[in-house]
């Protein structure tokens, strides 16, 4: 449970958009020292600019959090310039869509490396760190937030990819959670789960390396791109308000985050549907004509 973040060290990464931004804004606020990592150069400078323009200390680095070395690097660096730190934001991701059995290796491999495999990398390697820092001194506070997905409890159909990836690290950070506790009771895990947010998501593929290039989209890529756009863009709730709630979490020692916890109903009907051993329900509940849609579209010829 942090309680005053003034003079204490954040890594955020993606911070050069969405949330990660967000949450790099309220930590300057704050009085945080900021470590920001993103793989995309001109949006980190200019996170970094913004930081540092607001009185933040910001060591900024380039990184593919799915690549072991570069992020092993960036420990080594975030632990010479600062030590230890203190909110770590396993937030990083990429999103993808289409019927599961027609995405390509490389659209498998781009999406879990983002958003699975930089969520291992942060947690094997900062952890440590901050245990160290805890054995070292009573008073240090630590806390661990990774992002996974509102996909990660709910099975909505033509995202498979997206839903594998963040349903992993639903399940790697509740461990997460249950593993701290045997440990230590100076450091924190929260899990966010947003629901449709408007940020950069969308255009994810503006990241996407080369050597995993997509392949010509299939039919239900194209529909579950156009799907994904709408539904975020249209999304009230602000990733400002989403980086407040991961701070309130923070400070609460509160595990799941949710941006809409009205879009719990969907995930208690299907957990009601795993423990009555019934097969799964619409995952769009409330809004049947999603599914419908979809339907149609995927048939028609
Ligand atoms: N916006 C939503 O509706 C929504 C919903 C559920 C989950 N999420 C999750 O929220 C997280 C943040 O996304 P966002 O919505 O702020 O999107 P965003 O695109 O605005 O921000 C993501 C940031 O991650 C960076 N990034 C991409 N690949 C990277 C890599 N290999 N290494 C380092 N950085 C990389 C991007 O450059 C970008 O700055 C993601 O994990 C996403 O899956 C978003």
């Amino acid at each position: 449970m942090i309680q005053n973040f003034k003079g204490t060290t954040a890594v955020l990464t993606g911070a050069g958009s969405g949330f990660g931004l967000e949450c790099a804004r309220i930590g300057a606020a704050r009085g945080m020292n900021l470590v920001l990592v993103d793989v995309q150069q001109d949006a980190l400078d200019r996170a970094r600019a913004e930081m540092e323009a607001a009185g933040a200390q910001v060591l900024a680095r380039k990184v593919d959090v799915s690549n072991a070395a570069q992020m092993e690097q960036l420990a080594k660096d975030v632990q010479e310039r600062f030590g230890a730190p203190h909110f770590v934001f396993n937030n990083a991701g990429v999103g993808a869509g289409g019927l599961v059995w027609e995405n390509t290796v490389a659209d498998w491999e781009w999406v879990l490396g983002v958003d699975l495999w930089g969520v291992i990398h942060g947690v094997r390697l900062f952890t440590p760190m901050m245990l160290e820092a805890a054995a070292k001194d009573a008073s240090y506070r630590g806390h661990i937030v990774n992002t996974a997905s509102m996909a990660g409890l709910l099975t909505a159909p033509n995202m498979g990819i997206y839903n594998a990836a963040k349903a992993a690290v639903v399940s790697l950070t509740e461990t997460l959670y249950q593993d701290l506790k045997l440990i230590t009771d100076q450091i924190g895990a929260s899990i966010l789960c947003p629901y449709f947010v408007p940020t950069g998501i969308t255009s994810s593929e503006r990241n996407r390396p080369g050597a995993l290039a997509a392949g010509e989209l299939t039919k239900s890529q194209m529909i579950g791109q156009a799907m994904s756009n709408k539904a975020v863009s249209s999304g009230k709730v602000t990733a400002a308000e989403v980086a407040q709630m991961v701070f309130d979490a923070i400070s609460a020692n509160q595990f799941y985050v949710f941006s809409h916890p009205n879009a719990l109903g969907n995930v208690k009907s299907r957990m009601d549907s795993i423990v009555s051993i019934t097969n799964p329900p619409d995952p769009f509940l409330a809004r049947p004509e999603i599914g419908a849609k979809l339907r149609a579209q995927l048939r028609a010829g």
